[in-house]
């Protein structure tokens, strides 16, 4: 046991994270330098968590169970949605593990975007007028009343490939038979059809132990493939913190009118929320609205929030497991972060795997590139994903930021590499809302 300057004995926790992209390896990166920590695992993990990886899969919570019952695991961490919306967080509560996550009941503010729209609806959110369909040839008729531009939504999840936006009438039409002709399975038996907004988008993640919610510094996600905001729909091609865009009053208006009223009304529906609530933002002309609810970090949003937090996250989770987040204040580094992922060709459709991938002996000061589709194969690095790299640094101004990170994409070797060269430019523009 260590001891602090204080001399307070400090308590030393294993900890667990569960999942294998780059949001988990960011995440397992800032949980090493906890001086509570004595033990880190992920499961499976990538190549960038090597030291510490088990080999379980993130949706085999029976083998996770297990695992962290064998370990004497103190704390385990969920990254991605999936285990959450299966029940991770109730199977290990029922095992007595103490665990970071909404339960399967709360998940369903992800898993779910019509039980969503209720909670929003019951606590009185700004958000995009919707209907809610099970049958397409009403949806259509709504649709013709409606015109364009609107969105289509699968309700469940669908791995980021459920959403619409539909600029014509003839897209949305064909977009209802696509979500609900079987596509999609499950997920498409019920379709929302949703009030175009229009403006910027923010991604506020916020840590919360079911009554007190404290917000992360505010992100920019770039969703679609190719610059300019064009091609697919993906999971994020990079992020950047904080975008100018964003302000002290905005962040009042958005945990006053938003993230509060959503905890309360969770808790009233008998579902209350512990984990990171993460608010998809549209800043409209009339204010902040709410896009989505997900209910876990985002990736690559995370990679840019771990490199500015400068508290200690191993504390603050433990905190929110024990309701003490209101004792809790976060502090974040004073810097301009920006992560610039590095695809497969080809991705969000089909890509090659296995692809061979040489880091740089050096990163340079306050950066870090993260793995996230990365394995280690016969001694050798390759791609196993999707998004592979995400290419992480830190500058005084998002033009130093921006400079680093892209000097740092060049000295990885990975030439067919598909990335973005538009990350962050946004924030450099005039600031307006609907920019
Ligand atoms: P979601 O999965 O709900 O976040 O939707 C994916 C993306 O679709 C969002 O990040 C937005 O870019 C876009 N989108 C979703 N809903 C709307 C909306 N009501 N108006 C305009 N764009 C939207
Ligand atoms: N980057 C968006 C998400 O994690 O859902």
């Amino acid at each position: 046991m260590i001891t602090l300057e204080r001399g307070e004995p400090v308590k030393k926790r294993r900890v667990l994270v569960v999942g294998s992209g780059g949001r988990e390896h960011a995440l397992a990166w800032k949980l090493s330098q906890s001086p509570e920590l004595e033990r880190l695992f992920v499961a499976p993990g990538n190549a960038g968590t090597e030291p510490w990886n088990v080999p379980i899969p993130a949706q085999d919570i029976a083998a996770l169970v297990q695992f962290a019952l064998q370990e004497a695991i103190d704390l385990t961490l969920v990254g991605p949605e999936d285990p959450l919306s299966l029940g991770i967080v109730d199977a290990f509560q029922e095992a007595g593990l103490r665990i970071f996550g909404p339960t399967k009941a709360a998940a369903q503010l992800e898993g779910s975007k019509a039980f969503a729209k209720t909670i929003m609806e019951n606590a009185n959110i700004p958000t995009a007028a919707c209907e809610v369909f099970e049958d397409p040839q009403q949806a259509k008729t709504y649709i013709r009343t409606l015109g364009a531009p609107c969105v289509l939504k699968a309700d469940g999840l669908a791995a980021g490939k459920g959403v619409i936006v539909a600029l014509d009438l003839e897209t949305a039409l064909q977009g209802v038979d696509e979500i609900m002709d079987g596509n999609f399975g499950a997920a498409g038996k019920k379709l929302l059809v949703e009030e175009f907004l229009e403006g910027q988008e923010v991604s506020l993640l916020c840590f919360t132990d079911g009554v007190t919610a404290r917000p992360m510094v505010p992100v920019q996600d770039h969703k679609r493939a190719l610059d300019g905001d064009k091609g697919l729909n993906t999971g994020g091609m990079g992020t950047y913190s904080p975008p100018p865009i964003w302000n002290a009053e905005l962040e009042e208006r958005v945990m006053g009118d938003l993230v509060n009223p959503t905890l309360k009304v969770m808790s009233e529906h008998g579902t209350p929320f512990q984990g990171v609530l993460f608010m998809g933002l549209m800043l409209t002309k009339e204010g902040p609205k709410l896009l989505e609810y997900n209910v876990r970090f985002g990736d690559p949003e995370t990679q840019v929030v771990m490199k500015r937090l400068d508290s200690d996250l191993l504390s603050v989770l433990w905190a929110c497991t024990e309701g003490r987040l209101s004792e809790i204040k976060l502090a974040w580094k004073d810097e301009v972060a920006v992560c610039v992922v590095m695809a497969a060709p080809g991705y969000p459709s089909a890509y090659p795997k296995g692809l061979p991938i040489r880091l740089p002996e050096t990163v340079g000061e306050d950066a870090v590139i993260f793995h996230a589709g990365t394995q280690i194969k016969n001694g050798s690095l390759e791609s196993s994903g999707g998004r592979v790299l995400g290419v992480t640094a830190a500058g005084e101004t998002l033009r130093q930021a921006r400079e680093k990170a892209y000097a740092l994409v060049e000295a990885v070797g990975f030439p067919e590499a598909h990335f973005r060269r538009d990350i962050g430019l946004k924030g450099l523009e005039p600031k307006s809302v609907n920019n």
